[in-house]
C-alpha cells in the first residue's frame, strides 16, 4: 500500500513539468478500439488507471505496447466482447469501453463501473443515450449487456447533465454508427475535446464547434492514428497550490493556461500573482492567503477534480471561506482528516465553511480518493511537523511520480512501502 512521509514548512521553488493528461488518455485509449489498424500515441502518464485501462483493452484481445511516454494500440484482433470486474471496479473510466465495442462488435458486456469513493456515480445518461442509438440493454447480475443486432443508429440525444464520460461513450459509439448522432447539452472539457481531435485525425467528421451541441457523421471505416495527449491540468494546479501553500514560487511548465481558466481566478483572487508566459505558469505567494467563495461546476466552471486541493489552501486563509460542491454528492472525504491536521471546517449542505487558521500541524491521514489524497499531501508541506499520507495507492492512480516531482522542488517527502 505505501504512505507518503512529509516533513512540512519548506517553501517549493524551482520548476516542475507537467504530465500528460489521465482523463484525455483514458477516452482516447478506448477509442482506439474503434479502428482495426494501430494507433500511436504520445505524452501517455506513468499512472496506475492507465495500467488498468490497458490492461482492460488487453483482456479484450487488444495488443497494448508501451514504451516510456509513448502507447502503441492495436486493436485489429477482438477476442472478448466483455470486461472482467476485476478491472472495471478499480476504474470507473473502464466503461468508456461500452460505446466503441458495442459500435464495433454489436454486443458488450461490462461490469457497472467503480472507481473513487466519491458518491453515487449512475450510468443512466450513458444508457439512455445507447439505447436511443437503437441497443438493446439489460443489467444482469451486476453487468451491462448491450446488444445492437442491426447495429447502432445516429439519433438526436438529450443529456439532462453534460456528463463527461456520457459524452465520450456516446461519441464514441456515434463514430461507427449509421447516420448522424446530435448530441445536445454535452460535456466540453478539454479532455473531451482532445478526444474529439484524436477521432478527427481517425477521419471521423465530428463538428464541435456550436458551444451546446456535438456532431458526429458515424462511418463504416475508422483510420488508425498518431497523437500527443495534452498536459494534465489537475496536475497542474495541484503543483501550483504546492507552491502557494508551502509559501515558495514555482513554475509550472508544460501546462496550457487556457485549460485552468477559473482555477487561476481563484488563485488570484485569494492573492497569488499569476504570471503566465507560453505554456510555463509561475506563481507567486506575496503575503497572507484571501478567503475564497468557490462553487464546483461543469467546465468551464470550477473544477471538482481541484476543488479538494483549493480546500487545503483555504484552510490557510485569513479569513472564512466557502466551498460549494455541485458535481458530486460526496466530495469532502477529505474534511475529517484536515480537521485531524488542525483546519477548522464546517460540513453541511453540500458545501464546507472553512475558518482560516494560522498554520496546521503534521500527523497521520489517509487519502480517501486520488484528489482528496493529493489534498493531503499539500497540507503536508505545509503543515508544521512530520506528517504521514496513507493509502497512497489512490494518489498513484492520478498524479505520475508525485514525490519526485516535489523532491525537485525542495520538498521533503518519501514513500515508504508497507
Ligand atoms: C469525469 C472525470 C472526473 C471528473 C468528472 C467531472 C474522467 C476519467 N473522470 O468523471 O475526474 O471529476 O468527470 O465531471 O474523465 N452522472 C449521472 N448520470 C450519468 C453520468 C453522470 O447522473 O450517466 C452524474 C454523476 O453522478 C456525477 C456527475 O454526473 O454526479 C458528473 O459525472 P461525469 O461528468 O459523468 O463524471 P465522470 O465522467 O465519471
Amino acid at each position: 500500500m505505501g504512505k507518503f512521509v512529509i516533513e512540512g514548512g519548506i517553501p517549493l521553488e524551482g520548476t516542475v513539468k507537467v504530465s500528460g493528461s489521465k482523463n484525455a488518455a483514458l477516452p482516447i485509449m478506448a477509442a482506439c478500439l474503434l479502428t482495426e489498424g494501430e494507433c500511436h500515441l504520445k505524452n501517455i502518464p506513468h499512472l496506475a488507471d492507465i495500467q488498468v485501462m490497458g490492461k482492460t483493452l488487453k483482456e479484450l484481445g487488444v495488443k497494448v505496447e508501451r514504451k516510456g511516454e509513448k502507447l502503441s494500440v492495436n486493436a485489429g484482433h477482438l477476442t472478448r466482447y466483455e470486461a472482467s470486474y476485476e478491472l472495471v471496479r478499480k476504474m470507473r473510466a473502464s466503461f468508456l469501453i461500452l460505446g466503441p465495442l458495442l459500435a464495433r462488435l454489436s454486443r458488450a458486456r461490462v461490469p457497472l463501473p467503480g472507481g473513487c469513493n466519491i458518491g453515487r456515480r449512475p450510468i443512466d445518461l450513458h444508457l439512455k443515450g445507447l439505447n436511443q442509438m437503437g441497443a438493446k440493454i439489460e443489467i444482469r447480475h451486476g453487468y451491462v449487456e448491450a446488444t445492437a443486432r442491426k447495429g447502432l443508429q445516429g439519433t438526436n440525444i438529450y443529456f439532462d447533465f453534460p456528463s463527461v464520460g456520457a459524452t465520450e461513450n456516446i461519441i464514441l459509439a456515434g463514430c461507427l454508427a449509421k447516420g448522424t448522432t446530435i448530441i445536445e447539452n454535452p460535456s466540453r472539457t478539454p479532455e473531451v475535446l482532445d478526444m474529439i481531435n484524436f477521432l478527427k485525425e481517425m477521419g471521423v467528421k465530428i463538428n464541435e464547434k456550436k458551444a451546446n451541441l456535438i456532431k458526429i457523421e458515424g462511418r463504416g471505416e475508422i483510420l488508425p492514428a498518431n497523437y500527443s495527449i495534452i498536459p494534465d491540468r489537475i496536475e497542474a494546479g495541484t503543483l501550483l497550490i504546492a507552491g502557494v501553500i508551502s509559501k515558495g514560487k514555482i513554475i509550472v511548465e508544460g501546462g496550457n493556461p487556457n485549460h485552468l481558466g477559473t482555477f487561476l481566478v481563484k488563485l488570484k483572487e485569494m492573492g497569488v500573482k499569476i504570471e503566465i508566459s507560453d505554456k510555463a505558469i509561475r506563481a507567486t505567494r506575496e503575503s497572507n492567503i484571501n478567503p475564497v467563495r468557490v462553487k464546483t461546476l461543469s467546465y468551464p466552471g470550477f473544477s471538482t477534480d481541484l476543488q479538494p486541493q483549493l480546500s487545503s489552501l483555504a484552510c490557510l486563509a485569513k479569513g472564512k471561506s466557502i466551498i460549494e460542491e455541485t458535481i458530486f454528492e460526496n466530495r469532502f472525504t477529505h474534511v475529517p482528516e484536515l480537521r485531524r491536521m488542525g483546519a477548522q471546517i464546517e460540513e453541511g449542505n453540500s458545501r464546507i465553511i472553512i475558518e482560516g487558521v494560522p498554520s496546521l500541524s503534521g500527523t497521520q491521514v489517509t487519502a480517501p480518493d486520488i484528489r482528496g489524497g493529493a489534498a493531503l499531501v499539500l497540507a503536508g508541506l505545509a503543515a508544521r511537523g512530520r506528517s504521514e499520507v496513507f493509502e497512497i495507492h489512490h494518489i498513484d492512480r492520478g498524479y505520475e511520480r508525485l514525490e519526485e516531482k516535489l523532491s525537485n522542488l525542495g520538498a521533503r517527502i518519501r514513500r515508504k512501502e508497507d
